[in-house]
């Protein structure tokens, strides 16, 4: 490996979300443990964009921002070389973050008591954009099969033919089953949605992080027509562990979708992003693709490591296509859902997301984010792993 990703860093006092949060659940914990939670990294930042925002940093006048031509250009590029996605400078939209672009998108196409089409288990921001704008969530629940998650596509087509509803709030790849949905699956979804008038936002910001042997498809990429319809939601945060800077690209083509968007980030005071989110996007985009290759292989060796873990455990798991994060189906151990916190968190000091919070269809689950150093990973499991044992 030429790059580090074993070093093993403490975020303690660091603002780091996911660190905070494990505080809060427990105001003592020991300086071994690692949360498992929130989905960003313990690897460093990629050192080409570290070192590039200090260069930027010993000349930079940190003023105001807009898009700037080398920057777009930039983006267009990677959309080409890593997604066969070809894209006009126009077309990329910028947002301080996903959610507000998808919160933006939702509010550019909705007005109160629209329907809004999930498909549940889901990050749940996307059902806090939709009820805290009073649109109405139409949830259809993934088809659990023993552990691989399918769309329930004859009731999809259904609530699609519902005048009220009018729009798709899609997850691609999507979190937290870790689907990386196929050709096949998307073309259905395009189809679906023209036939009924249904615009879709699809969320795309974990699109770079794909396993080996499996393919994510830009779903505005797949025809013309579909694209027309869509608002891709992207950024360079999961794919470089830099989401505390705050930048996002939305893709539109469809010039009056993107007209509608950008006028509800001017009335959310949403358009401006901060002037290192743009430079850590440059310099992601284009000098860190070594560093992404790499973590990848890291990403997979960690799932596996998982896998092998859960299969002893006889604990259900979503097998990962895509994302760095790991579903793993706790019901078997028979607790009930603050029996079993008590037991992750006081016993197994492990601190992971609750499947609860991404809908009901996540009770008796939890997620795991397994991007962190594999040493450190394998400590976690194995302590989860001699207190399951002595339940
Ligand atoms: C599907 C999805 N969308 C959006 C985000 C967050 O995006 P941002 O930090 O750019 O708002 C996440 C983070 O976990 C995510 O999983």
């Amino acid at each position: 490996m030429t790059y580090d990703f074993t070093t093993r860093i403490s975020r303690k006092d660091k603002g780091s979300a996911k660190w905070e949060y494990m505080y809060q659940c427990c105001d003592k914990v020991e300086d071994n443990i690692v949360p498992l939670s929130v989905a960003d990294m313990e690897f460093k930042t990629p050192p080409c964009i570290v070192e590039g925002l200090k260069d930027f940093l010993d000349n930079a006048v940190l003023g105001y921002t807009v898009p700037y031509k080398s920057y777009l250009e930039i983006v267009k590029k990677w959309f080409l070389k890593r997604h066969d996605f070809k894209i006009e400078s126009q077309w990329i939209v910028q947002s301080p973050g996903v959610v507000n672009a998808f919160t933006a998108a939702l509010r550019s196409l909705c007005k109160e008591g629209d329907g809004v089409i999930v498909f549940k288990p889901i990050y749940p921001p996307m059902v806090g954009a939709i009820e805290s704008n009073n649109f109405k969530e139409v949830n259809i629940p993934l088809l659990n099969r023993e552990e691989r998650y399918e769309i329930d596509f004859d009731a999809f087509e259904k609530e699609a033919s519902n005048p009220n509803n009018k729009v798709l709030l899609f997850c691609s790849p999507h979190n937290p089953v870790g689907r990386v949905w196929t050709k096949e699956e998307l073309l259905k979804i395009g189809k679906i949605c023209l036939e009924n008038n249904i615009t879709i936002i699809s969320d795309e910001i974990w699109m770079d992080l794909i396993r080996p042997g499996k393919k994510h498809h830009i779903l505005a990429n797949l025809s013309p027509e579909i694209r027309d319809i869509t608002i891709t939601c992207t950024a360079p945060s999961k794919s470089f562990n830099i989401a505390g800077l705050y930048n996002s690209n939305t893709i539109v083509s469809n010039e009056e979708l993107r007209k509608n968007l950008k006028e509800e980030l001017v009335k959310m005071r949403s358009t401006s992003i901060n002037i290192l989110g743009y430079k850590a996007c440059e310099i992601a985009y284009t000098d860190g693709e070594d560093w992404l290759v790499e973590l990848l292989k890291v990403l997979d060796e960690n799932f596996k490591l998982c896998q092998d873990f859960f299969k002893k455990l006889n604990l259900p798991f979503a097998n990962p296509e895509g994302t760095y994060i790991l579903w793993v189906n706790f019901k078997p151990l028979g607790l009930d859902q603050e029996e079993l916190h008590k037991f992750l968190y006081e016993k197994a000091r492990i601190f992971t997301s609750p499947g609860s919070n991404f809908g009901e269809e996540g009770n008796g689950y939890e997620r795991f984010n397994i991007a962190l150093p594999t040493e450190v990973l394998k400590e976690h499991l194995q302590r989860l792993s001699d207190e399951i044992k002595k339940l």
